[in-house]
């Protein structure tokens, strides 16, 4: 097992830059199935969730290739339709696979994602949207099979929760419907606007993402494209989180100021001072934390991928803070760990009521997910003595070259161990 060792209480300072975005990475690497040629997708960014999709790529057929930070896909060929077990319980977000296997082929089956760590993460509203443009949906030993039936068509979809899943899935099946699909209640995050972004650079015809109605009209047929990733506003959070809580001074590269709205106005509130010179972002921790409350929302409310980081500088925070998770319903498994470090936090159904403490205290801890693994690398570099992070394998899942990205900025971190094992998350 490999585990992570953070020699805590050095301040952060110099330059760092985010990477592409992996939560609009992979939406985008599954669009490129929907137009038989060769698309190239910049900057995406090198982790394991990457690698997943891009298996997954290549067993419907397509041919895969890297070229530095650039993505390669050549979909001339699909050759199956189905995802399999052992790719989408490594990774739910395989499942957006589906709207583009159904728009390309008429035909997808998915086995079903099951629960992961931080919740149950049903797909209904993923079904419910394919339905309601006419796909025949049965549920069969585990998978879910889609057909496109001779009645499919535009329709008007209500999504009862703006699921960033769905949104995408259905943008991506609406692309080649014919007639007019409107999703209503859509997701409105940045990765939404993205692939929308792609999907029209393809030819498709999608107006309004990034507002809560997406109106998709359909067309024949989709080509193949060029395009570049958005940069990983969970990423450039974590290390603003850095900056603040070693009493830093951190430049962050790659950022875009409009995607970061909820996380540069709370990292404010804890008392960091913060510049934006374009794509650049200064971050100067506070000597004193300031407690502050969170309620995590869909965009552009505060991220829940960014509630267990800020929960780690919050433990250090001069006063109470609450922190409601509305997202997920089971996304504090970093609390206990965070407690083994010191911290005083106490859960009260979706609530986590952390009271500030003047100082952690470095011991072995267990990462449960992706983002609670990034919390306790964030609460080590604050914390005296050494945090061994364990779970090493969930950070990987989404954060490139984390250790290595810290250490330039002056993290004494270092990793141990060999054996890297794949896990379900995010
Ligand atoms: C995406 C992100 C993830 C982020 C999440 C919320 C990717 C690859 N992952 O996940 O990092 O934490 O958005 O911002 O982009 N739900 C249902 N039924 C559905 C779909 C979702 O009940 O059919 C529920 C989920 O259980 C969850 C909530 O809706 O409680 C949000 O899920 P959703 O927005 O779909 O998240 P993902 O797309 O899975």
């Amino acid at each position: 097992m490999q585990t992570v060792k953070v020699y805590g209480g050095h301040r952060l300072h110099g330059e760092i830059t985010v990477s592409g975005s992996k939560n609009a990475g992979l939406p985008a690497l599954a669009a490129t199935i929907l137009a038989p040629g060769i698309s190239r997708l910049e900057s995406v960014p090198d982790l394991a969730d990457v690698h997943t999709m891009i298996e997954l790529l290549r067993s419907l057929g397509c041919k895969v290739k890297r070229e530095d930070k650039a993505i390669i896909v050549d979909a001339h060929n699909i050759t199956s339709t189905e995802a399999p077990y052992n790719l989408v319980r490594r990774m739910r977000a395989s499942v957006l696979i589906m709207g583009a296997l159904l728009s390309r082929t008429g035909q997808a089956k998915v086995a079903m994602p099951g629960g992961c760590a931080i919740g149950t993460r049903p797909i209904d509203l993923h079904i419910k949207g394919f339905k309601a443009l006419g796909i025949e949906i049965s549920n069969n030993y585990g998978c879910i099979e889609g057909k496109a039936s001779g009645k499919t068509a535009g329709a008007t979809v209500y999504l009862d929760f703006p699921s960033v899943g769905a949104t995408e899935n259905l943008m991506m099946l609406a692309t080649t419907t014919p007639g007019i699909t409107v999703i209503e209640n859509a997701a409105r995050e940045p990765e939404i606007v993205d692939l929308a972004t792609m999907l029209n650079s393809m030819g498709a015809r999608i107006n309004g993402a990034g507002t809560t109605t997406i109106r998709i009209i359909g067309v024949d047929q989709l080509y193949p494209t060029n395009h570049r990733i958005i940069p990983d506003r969970i990423e450039a959070g974590t290390f603003m989180v850095a900056a603040a809580i070693t009493k830093g001074n951190v430049v962050i590269k790659n950022t875009l100021e409009h995607h970061l709205c909820p996380i540069v106005a709370k990292i404010s509130e804890i008392g960091a001072k913060i510049k934006n010179y374009g794509e650049v972002m200064q971050v100067v921790g506070p000597m004193q934390i300031q407690s502050t409350d969170i309620h995590t929302l869909p965009y552009p409310g505060f991220p829940t991928d960014m509630q267990a980081q800020m929960m780690a500088l919050l433990t250090l925070g001069s006063g109470v803070s609450v922190i409601s998770e509305t997202v997920f319903e089971n996304r504090f498994r970093h609390v206990n760990e965070l407690g083994r470090m010191g911290a005083k936090i106490r859960t009260d159904g979706s609530k986590a009521i952390v009271k500030g403490v003047d100082r952690l205290y470095g011991v072995k801890v267990q990462a449960s997910d992706l983002r609670a693994g990034a919390a306790l690398i964030l609460a080590g570099l604050a914390a005296g003595g050494v945090t061994e992070v364990n779970g090493i394998n969930h950070i990987d899942r989404g954060y490139e070259n984390l250790e290595d990205k810290l250490r330039k900025i002056g993290a004494r971190v270092a990793r141990t161990g060999t054996v890297k094992k794949q896990v379900i998350g995010e």
